[in-house]
């Protein structure tokens, strides 16, 4: 592996019965980077996702995180792996319906062994940071599509993940509330120093990313899609000048504790 390479997998294959989902794909994922992946339904994104996660494992193949093997561990191992050094924001489904907004995202640093005090102090601060102060303790069912991917936002780097994984985190949402969730993601993701991993249908969604790869018939090919991506009007940050609900610099304060917490 190159001393650069945060995350990095060699000829992944899987297959699902008859159905080849990943015929031999390699990624390289650098410290910081946040690297997006396309590619059309059916073509591989989420099983690349969940094997490089270690939700998944691979038929064959390597992944390594910061040099170290985590292809071949066990479930035990992996669950562990997952807990310890990643975090994760799905379209829906990841917050716990019967706990409020703040134990939602204090419950990973807890399972790491932070008090329930001081777990939940933390993610106070996060949901602050991210614009939801006075809705900690709102259920996922109280609040609005946006603001609940903004608490998973927090529940995934609240641990101080060194990779974050995304898989469709706007696919639910509105344009602009889709964009408000990309703001918040890809914002905290770098002002706490992780990557990520990001898999979206949509080319706005992708340009927030740093570089974005192709996946087609479970393979990564080369250069731009086939047809020609809808330009893109204007660099993602620039839309969000105004009214973003994250200062980087507040963002950095309160990963710092987090950062503590883990690795
Ligand atoms: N658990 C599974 N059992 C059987 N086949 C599966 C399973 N998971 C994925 N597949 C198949 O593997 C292929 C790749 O699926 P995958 O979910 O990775 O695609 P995707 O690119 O994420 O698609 P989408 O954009 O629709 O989410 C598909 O043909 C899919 O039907
Ligand atoms: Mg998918």
């Amino acid at each position: 592996m190159t001393s650069t390479s945060r995350l990095q997998a060699r000829g992944l294959t899987r297959r699902f019965g008859a159905t080849t989902a990943l015929a031999g794909v390699d990624v390289d994922l650098a410290d910081g980077e946040l690297l997006a992946v396309m590619g059309p339904s059916g073509s591989g994104k989420s099983t690349l996702l969940h094997v490089l996660a270690g939700i998944l494992p691979a038929d064959a193949g390597t992944v390594t995180l910061e040099g170290r093997d985590v292809g071949g561990l066990d479930e035990k191992q992996r669950s562990l792996l997952r807990r310890r050094s990643y975090g994760f924001v799905f379209q829906f489904g990841q917050l716990l319906d019967e706990l409020p907004a703040v134990e939602n995202v204090a419950l990973p640093a807890m399972l790491q062994g932070t008090s329930r005090k001081d777990a939940v102090a933390i993610a106070a601060q996060w949901l602050e940071a991210l614009g939801l102060a006075g809705k900690e303790q709102r259920r996922p069912g109280e609040l609005s599509g946006g603001e609940a991917q903004r608490v998973a936002v927090a529940r995934a780097l609240i641990t101080g993940p060194a990779v974050v994984f995304a898989d469709e985190p706007t696919g639910a949402l509105d344009q602009q509330t889709g964009h408000e969730v990309m703001d918040v993601l890809t914002r905290t993701t770098r002002a706490a120093g992780a990557s990520l991993v990001l898999v979206t249908h949509d080319e706005q969604v992708a340009a927030w990313c740093d570089r974005r790869i192709d996946m087609r018939d479970g393979r990564v090919v080369a250069g731009p899609p086939p047809t020609p991506a809808p330009p893109v009007a204007a660099p993602p940050a620039a839309r969000f000048e105004t009214g973003a609900p994250v200062d980087e610099a507040d963002v950095a304060t309160v990963a710092e504790p987090a950062e503590q917490m883990t690795r």
